[in-house]
């Protein structure tokens, strides 16, 4: 394994009625939110109404940033920057999915830079200014934006959709029983985007990480046992609980660490949500097999041996090939089972924007992925999931 530094600075509430716990972690830094949430589905569920009486009760000041989309704008970080600058707020609480989460953290990092276009917020590298204390209370298992400093926004002017590093929030609220309204499509598109970021760094050059590349087994394994109970109780809470920390380990860096890793399935996905307005999570069941049948050779075939023979129980006496043709299959028997697409055309997805996407990917670091790939790849990986 490389050397790594691990030092994950948010502090986590998990489990029921941990909702209590935030208002003493907000005073610690500030008394004045933004607070930001999605498009009302906190309002159907309660949450809202349990969110706003804690401000009160606690006499945090706080202004509302509402709408913000699936597949975030950057408008939106715009909007709620103007809004902590007019009333002086110095925190922001995100209440909801990754969208929102992520939208709250580009908000924390913008208030205090200057800029002519919020896009020059997205510009990675060293911040040297402050950025705001972000909280969150997670709705949604899925993009463990809960414990991680990435976000990812769209920007429709210049039809990209790209990530950054901002920071770490500082506390996460994650009770899994408020996942329980999520709506079965996103409860699918969840399960599958947890797979993916498992997948993303368990595919990797590095093959002295046996522990690492458990903690990765046992998240798929917790994907597909629980992902398989919520088909007929999606509000069972041990599954819920155990995908929604699955949710947050499978990407706050402890499966990453100490690996060389350059994502892949999500450079594809980014511009296929944002193109065809597709749910983030849903492009993985296409495009990960796809890619596994693409990339499998005889050198490459270790890792799949082992999800085989792990994850699936297949017979590790079988040819390593076979097991590895036989790993890809159960893939996508267990996206088939839980209604999760296998194929562009069941998703209204056709080839119309396919030469624009690859023509403006951003290839890079293609020394630490797994196996690297160019432009005329991602065309070919495309092109056979139509
Ligand atoms: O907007 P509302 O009304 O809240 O409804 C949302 C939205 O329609 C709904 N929802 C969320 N919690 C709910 C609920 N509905 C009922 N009950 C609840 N408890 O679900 C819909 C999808 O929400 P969204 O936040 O968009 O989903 P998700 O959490 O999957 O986030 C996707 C975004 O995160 C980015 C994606 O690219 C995408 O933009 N990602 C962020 C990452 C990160 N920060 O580390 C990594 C990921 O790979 C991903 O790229
Ligand atoms: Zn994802």
């Amino acid at each position: 394994m490389d050397n790594f530094v691990f030092d994950i600075k948010t502090k986590v509430y998990f489990g029921k009625d941990t909702l209590k716990e935030l208002w003493s972690e907000i005073l610690n830094k500030t008394d004045r939110v933004l607070f930001c949430y999605g498009g009302g589905s906190i309002k159907n569920n309660g949450i809202y109404d349990q969110i706003i009486l804690g401000l009160k009760e606690n006499n945090i000041f706080y202004k509302e940033l509402t709408n913000i989309s699936p597949n975030p704008d950057i408008e939106s970080v715009d909007e709620g920057v103007k809004i902590c600058r007019e009333h002086n707020l110095t925190g922001i609480l995100a209440v909801g999915g990754g969208s929102v989460i992520d939208t709250a953290k580009v908000i924390s990092a913008g208030v205090n830079k200057e800029y002519s276009d919020p896009w020059e917020i997205m510009k990675k590298g060293e911040r040297n200014y402050a950025l705001l204390p972000v909280f969150t209370v997670t709705t949604l298992s899925a993009t463990g934006s809960e414990m991680n400093a990435v976000s990812v926004m769209t920007n429709k002017k210049l039809k990209l959709k790209q990530s950054t590093i901002t920071a770490h929030p500082v506390c996460s609220i994650i009770d899994p029983t408020f996942t329980n309204s999520v709506p079965k499509i996103h409860l699918i598109a969840g399960v599958v985007d947890i797979i993916s970021h498992t997948l993303e760094d368990y595919f990797s050059l590095e093959r002295d990480s046996y522990l690492l590349d458990g903690f990765s087994i046992s998240i798929i394994k917790t994907c597909i046992k629980y992902g398989k109970v919520l088909l007929t109780d999606p509000t069972n809470y041990e599954a819920k609980a155990n995908l929604a920390w699955a949710s947050t380990y499978a990407i706050n860096g402890v499966i990453a660490h100490g690996k060389p890793h350059a994502w892949t399935f999500h450079v594809i996905s980014h511009p296929i949500t944002h193109y065809y307005g597709l749910t983030h999570g849903l492009t993985f069941s296409i495009l990960m097999p796809h890619w596994m049948e693409y990339v499998l050779n005889e050198q490459r075939v270790e890792p799949f041996y082992r999800l085989g023979v792990e994850v699936f129980g297949i017979d590790k006496n079988l040819p390593k090939m076979e097991v590895a043709k036989q790993t890809i299959e159960e893939f996508k028997n267990f996206f088939k089972l839980i209604g999760a697409p296998l194929k562009f055309s069941e998703v209204g997805v056709d080839d119309r924007h396919f030469n624009e996407i690859v023509e403006n990917l951003n290839i890079t670091a293609n020394e630490r992925r797994f196996v690297p790939f160019d432009k005329q790849d991602v065309l070919n990986i495309l092109r056979s999931a139509l």
